[in-house]
C-alpha cells in the first residue's frame, strides 16, 4: 500500500517508524514531516489543511491510506472531503468524520455526549454571550478551584484552572467578551476540578468495534517536580503502575464501552483513534477530555510498545474485523523524554544546529524527531519548541527514563532543555 501521513511532530515520526515496519507498506510519504520522518519515507511540502493539494498528490502517487496525525484537519472535515470525492473515496482514511472529531473540537459537544451516556466526568455548565451574566453568577457559588475551558480548539492552551472566584470571573470575561482564544472561546465550559492522577488510554475504533492499543502518562509541565507552565508534553511513561486489571475494567465498562455505544447509536462515522484523557480519582476513572487523534508525546511510547502491525490493524478496523484481532504489547517498560528549545513554551529561537545525534544506537532507544529540519548541507536544525523525543525501553520505568536522559546528555543544541525526572513518582 502507498501511505500518506499528515503532520510534522514526534507523533508523526513515531507513526512513520511503526508503519514503515509493515510488509504491507510500499511507499510512505509524510506531509510536511520533519528531519526524522525523512529517514522513514519521503517528506512532501504541503500543509495538513490543504485538502486540494493533497488530492492532486494522492491521485498522482496512488495513495491507498491516509493517516491523519493532528486534530485540526479532522475537525475541518478531511474525512468527509475524502469520502465525498469520487476519486478519493477509495482511500482508507484513518481519522473520524468532522462530526466524530467534535469529541475534541467542542468541549460542550463532548460534555453533552458524556452526559447522554452517563460517562463519568466532572460536572459542568456551558455559557456564551447569551447567558453571560448567568455564568458570572454561577461562578460566584462554584467550589474552588474551578476549571474554565474554551469550547473550541485552542492549540492546547484553552484550559485555565482558577484558584479564586475573582480570577475565574476575569478569565471567563476574557474568554467570552475579549475572545481570548478567538472563536474557540465564544463558548466556555465551566467545570468542577477533579483531583487525581492523569492517564491516557488510546483506542482504535470503527465506531462499533474497538481495541485498546496502549496507554501512557504524560508530564505536561515544563519544570521538574511538575512545576511551571503547561507544555504540549515533556515526556511520557508506559505502562503506568496503577493501571491494573481492576482499573482497566472500570475504564472499559464505564467509559470506553459507553463511548463506542454512543457513536453507534448516533451513527457518528468514526474510523480512527480516540484518546481518552482520564483522571484517577481515588481508584475511580473520570474523563477529562476526548481527543480524536493520538497524543504527542504519548505516541512515542505507545507505538514502540505495540507489537501488532499497525497497517494490518488499520485494515482490520476498516474491514470490521477488529473483534478478531488480539493486541499484543511489549512487556518492557518504556519512557520518552522530550528535549525542547530554550524559552519553550514561551518564545524560542529556531535554526539551532543539533549536534551529537548518534547515527547508530542500540535497539534499546529510538530518537524521534519533532521540531527538526535539515538544511541543504545536510545539517539537522531545530524547527520548533519540542525538538526531539528520545524513547527507551527498560526493565523498569526508571531504567528506561535514565537511558533516554543519558542519551540526551550527549546531544546538544543551543538552549537545549529536558526534564530529568520523567516518571519520578513511580521510581
Ligand atoms: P485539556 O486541554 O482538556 O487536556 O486540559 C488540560 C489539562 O487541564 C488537563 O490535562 C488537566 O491537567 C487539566 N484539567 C482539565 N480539566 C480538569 C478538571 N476538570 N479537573 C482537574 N484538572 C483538569
Ligand atoms: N500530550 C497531550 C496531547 O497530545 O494532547
Amino acid at each position: 500500500m502507498n501511505i500518506l501521513i499528515l503532520g510534522s511532530g514526534g507523533r508523526e515520526h513515531a507513526l512513520a517508524w511503526k508503519i514503515m515496519q509493515s510488509p504491507d507498506c510500499n511507499k510512505l510519504f509524510i506531509a510536511p514531516g520533519n528531519a526524522g520522518t525523512a529517514q522513514c519515507g519521503t517528506n512532501i511540502e504541503f500543509s495538513v489543511n490543504d485538502f486540494e493539494a493533497q488530492k492532486i498528490f494522492c491521485l498522482q502517487e496512488q495513495i491507498d491510506m491516509l493517516v491523519v496525525g493532528p486534530e485540526e484537519p479532522l475537525v475541518n472535515g478531511i474525512y468527509d472531503f475524502y469520502s465525498k470525492d469520487e476519486a478519493l473515496k477509495k482511500i482508507m482514511v484513518i481519522g473520524p468524520s468532522s462530526h466524530g472529531a467534535q469529541l475534541e473540537g467542542s468541549k460542550d459537544f463532548s460534555k453533552k455526549f458524556m452526559q447522554r451516556y452517563q460517562i463519568p466526568t466532572a460536572t459542568y455548565a456551558s455559557f456564551d454571550e447569551s447567558n453571560f451574566d448567568e455564568g458570572l453568577s454561577y461562578l460566584q457559588t462554584h467550589s474552588l478551584p474551578v476549571v474554565l475551558k474554551a469550547d473550541g480548539l485552542a492549540a492546547g492552551k484553552g484550559v485555565v484552572i482558577c484558584q479564586t472566584t475573582q480570577e475565574a470571573c476575569e478569565v471567563f470575561t476574557e474568554m467570552i467578551r475579549h475572545k481570548q482564544f478567538g472563536n474557540a472561546s465564544k463558548k466556555v465550559v465551566v467545570e468542577q476540578f477533579l483531583d487525581g492522577v492523569e492517564v491516557s488510554v488510546f483506542v482504535l475504533t470503527n465506531g462499533h468495534q474497538y481495541k485498546i492499543i496502549g496507554h501512557a502518562k504524560d508530564y505536561k509541565q515544563i519544570g521538574e517536580g511538575n512545576k511551571g507552565a503547561n507544555t504540549g508534553g515533556m515526556g511520557c511513561v508506559s505502562p503506568v503502575p496503577f493501571m491494573d486489571s481492576l482499573f482497566f475494567n472500570k475504564i472499559q465498562s464505564r467509559i470506553i464501552g459507553p463511548t463506542i455505544k454512543g457513536l453507534q447509536e448516533e451513527a457518528i462515522t468514526y474510523h480512527g483513534f480516540i484518546f481518552f484523557g482520564l483522571i484517577n480519582v481515588q481508584g475511580e476513572p473520570f474523563v477529562i477530555e476526548y481527543n480524536c487523534r493520538m497524543g504527542d508525546p504519548e505516541t512515542e511510547v505507545v507505538m514502540p510498545l505495540l507489537k501488532n502491525d499497525l497497517v494490518t490493524l488499520f485494515c482490520n478496523m476498516h474491514e470490521n474485523k477488529l473483534d478478531e484481532v488480539a493486541v499484543e504489547y511489549d512487556e518492557r517498560a518504556c519512557a520518552t523524554v522530550v528535549a525542547v528549545s530554550g524559552g519553550y513554551p514561551g518564545a524560542y529561537e529556531k535554526n539551532k544546529e543539533i549536534q551529537g545525534l548518534p547515527s547508530n544506537i542500540d535497539k534499546q532507544s529510538i530518537i524521534f524527531h519533532a521540531g527538526t529540519q535539515s538544511d541543504s548541507a545536510g545539517r539537522i536544525l531545530t524547527n520548533g519548541g519540542r525538538v526531539l523525543a528520545v524513547t527507551s525501553y527498560g526493565e523498569s520505568l526508571y531504567s528506561a527514563a535514565k537511558k533516554s536522559t543519558d542519551l540526551l546528555s550527549g546531544i546538544h543544541f543551543d538552549g537545549i532543555y529536558f526534564r530529568k525526572d520523567i516518571g519520578f513518582e513511580f521510581f
